[in-house]
């Protein structure tokens, strides 16, 4: 078809946040009519940190349970879980090989994730995760990734990835570009607003999950970190970090314009602001989670949704990685 092809992945790693949800996911929804869609859960990128066998396996059908609740249609949208297509892996390893250690070092997702861990259990995964995205990326000849500003810097060395292939193997793969959406493309730490929101975060406060309550969700805006100014405006001083947030995410759920909202805040005070913004984002929340219930409780249908996946996105992926093992002489 001549349709824009997408992919875009998500880590079963952790809860799904508001940042990935504003981030990426409704970009991914907002795209399935006019564009041919690939989704990917990339379970081969979760285990680069440690991950408990059991849960992995239970959190990446919650995600695809979640996914799908956030409007992923499966008739439009081909969802997949990235192990079952083992194109991903096999391809990863040429790209590797064209892949200089210098330009994986620079990467700062790799910088602060490593600064994290002891050195001594900080993995080759870890490291050299960003050729295996541009394997998930590439294999698809996809023309756009929609993802969170976090992801800028991976999506820039794929495209370096696949033209050092092209110069030394022959035209193979098609350039992707970013696709960043202009308000919520960076949600912050409720807890920490100099740290974008995290699934591998652990603060209790730190974030808002897809599946929370109206109760807690209030409760952690009520704690969310602000500053000891009074002033409601939209804001790149490192101290209005918290404020700039909370009127983000409003902007970004709401559609109002940056002066609507503005002149909507003025005069209110904080609390006014972090009691708003909770119940808008219980109102966005309220539809996902009541089809999130529907399709948890009907695990025999998300696996039929999955086998399909796999099965249209190994009709895309096998051919190419043919293609990439007959190209460097296999
Ligand atoms: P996380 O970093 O929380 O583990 P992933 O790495 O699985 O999330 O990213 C999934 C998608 O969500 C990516 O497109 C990423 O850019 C986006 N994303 C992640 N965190 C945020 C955030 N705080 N704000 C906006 N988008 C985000
Ligand atoms: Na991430």
């Amino acid at each position: 078809s001549n349709k824009v092809r997408v992919l875009s992945g998500i880590q079963p790693s952790g809860r799904l946040h508001l940042g990935n949800y504003l981030g990426a996911i409704r970009q991914w929804v907002q795209g399935q009519d006019e564009k041919e869609n690939y989704f990917c859960i990339v379970d081969l990128h979760a285990i680069t940190v440690w991950q408990d066998p059991d849960k992995l396996r239970a959190q990446t059908r919650e995600l695809a349970a979640l996914l799908l609740a956030c409007g992923i249609d499966p008739q439009k949208s081909t969802l997949f879980i990235q192990s079952h297509v083992r194109a991903h892996a096999e391809t990863q390893w040429i790209l590797g090989c064209v892949t200089p250690l210098g330009w994986l070092y620079r990467m700062t997702q790799f910088k602060a994730k490593s600064e994290k861990e002891k050195q001594e259990s900080v993995s080759t995964g870890l490291l050299t995760y960003p050729v295996l995205q541009a394997a998930d990326i590439l294999l698809y000849d996809a023309d756009e990734v929609p993802v969170g500003e976090d992801q800028k810097q991976h999506i820039e060395l794929t495209r370096d990835i696949a033209q050092r292939f092209n110069h030394l193997y022959g035209e193979t793969f098609k350039l992707p570009k970013a696709v960043i959406p202009k308000s919520g493309a960076r949600v912050m730490g409720f807890d920490d607003p100099t740290k974008k929101m995290s699934k591998s975060e652990v603060g209790e406060y730190h974030a808002v999950y897809l599946t929370d309550s109206p109760d807690r969700i209030r409760k952690v805006l009520r704690r969310a970190v602000t500053d000891s100014g009074r002033e409601i405006i939209f804001s790149d001083a490192p101290e209005k970090a918290g404020v700039n947030n909370l009127l983000q995410i409003y902007e970004s759920l709401t559609g109002k314009s940056r002066e609507e909202i503005e002149a909507h805040f003025a005069g209110k005070g904080y609390g006014d602001l972090k009691k708003e913004v909770a119940e808008v984002i219980i109102e966005a929340l309220r539809p996902i989670q009541e089809r999130y219930q529907v399709y948890a409780q009907d695990p025999a249908e998300l696996d039929r949704v999955l086998a399909i996946g796999a099965e249209r996105a190994r009709a895309v992926a096998e051919p190419k990685a043919e293609e990439v093992k007959r190209r460097v002489g296999f």
